[in-house]
């Protein structure tokens, strides 16, 4: 399989790191972009792929649009589409639209930067045009890197709060309980490290679990005890609520945003 990533920023680079990781050679990616061949250069050196100035898109089985959203549609427009399956991770654009530009069956890709680790969450989207060959090869490109949930008009806004805006949510907590830690004597990295692993073992636990949240709080707070108590304060001061509210905020604005 030979991958093209049009456009060499932050996700493509994060998309890259965790493909390679997950097994695929580097020889098989290519990536470009419009201007920058420092960034080239360097993600050649660092990661081995290919680089290309000048890219022919039919060379390609996938080519990857990672380019800022208002260069999606232009870029599609401005080539001959014959082969490759089409993959946009731009936000705001529309699989129809990419298949009306191109001609061929296309998919929109929501990743977030967590794919470096293979621990992303993706939201794919998939055009009318697309067929369940081209379905599954696209899951199981994002699956290579995280999990993946299907995703339409109507759930996508929601998808991107939770999945790309929330990390920010979550370094928000986490740096919300650092400083008591480091009150008790740790230093900031240790601290960090050790509300962090707690995050992510609960998050562990949580993947492989399919009763309840209150049922797993059940599980490590005993009435009265320190757990139940540290709940009760989180309980009191309506963290459910602020949690909801910060969501459908950031949903609000992606919607917004679309149809401005
Ligand atoms: N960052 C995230 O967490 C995230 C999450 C989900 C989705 N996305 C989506 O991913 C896309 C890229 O985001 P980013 O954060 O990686 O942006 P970025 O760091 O600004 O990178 C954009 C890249 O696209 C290249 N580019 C722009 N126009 C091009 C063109 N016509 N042909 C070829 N290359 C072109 C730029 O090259 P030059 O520097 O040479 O101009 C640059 O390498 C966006 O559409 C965004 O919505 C990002």
């Amino acid at each position: 399989m030979k991958l093209l990533m049009v456009g060499a920023g932050s996700m493509s680079e994060a998309l890259v790191r965790g493909w390679i990781d997950a097994g695929l050679s580097p020889e098989t990616i290519t990536m470009t972009n419009r201007s920058d061949r420092d960034r080239l250069d360097q993600l050649h050196n660092e990661l081995g792929v290919r680089i290309v100035d000048e890219e022919d898109v039919n060379a390609y089985d996938i080519v990857v649009l990672a380019m800022q959203p208002d260069g999606v549609l232009p870029y599609v427009r401005s080539k001959t589409w014959t082969k490759p399956l089409l993959i946009s991770v731009a936000a705001h654009i529309e699989p129809a639209e990419l298949e009306a530009a191109s001609g061929l069956p296309a998919v929109c890709a929501m990743p977030n930067t967590p794919v470096a680790f293979r621990d992303g969450m993706t939201g794919l989207w998939f055009g009318p045009e697309t067929d369940e060959s081209v379905r599954a090869t696209a899951t199981a490109l994002f699956e290579r890197v995280g999990r993946t949930a299907v995703t339409d008009a109507k759930t996508m806004s929601a998808f991107m709060a939770a999945a790309g805006c929330s990390p920010a949510f979550f370094y928000e907590i986490v740096g919300s309980m650092t400083p008591v830690l480091t009150d008790a004597g740790f230093d900031e990295a240790t601290a960090r490290q050790i509300v962090a692993q707690a995050m992510k073992g609960s998050a562990e636990l949580l993947l492989h679990e399919t009763r309840p949240t209150d049922a797993l709080i059940s599980d490590v707070a005993a009435p009265g005890g320190p757990t139940d108590r540290g709940v009760g304060v989180l309980r009191d001061r309506d963290l459910s609520d602020v949690m909801s509210a910060a969501l459908r905020e950031s949903a609000k604005e992606d919607v917004e945003q679309h149809q401005s």
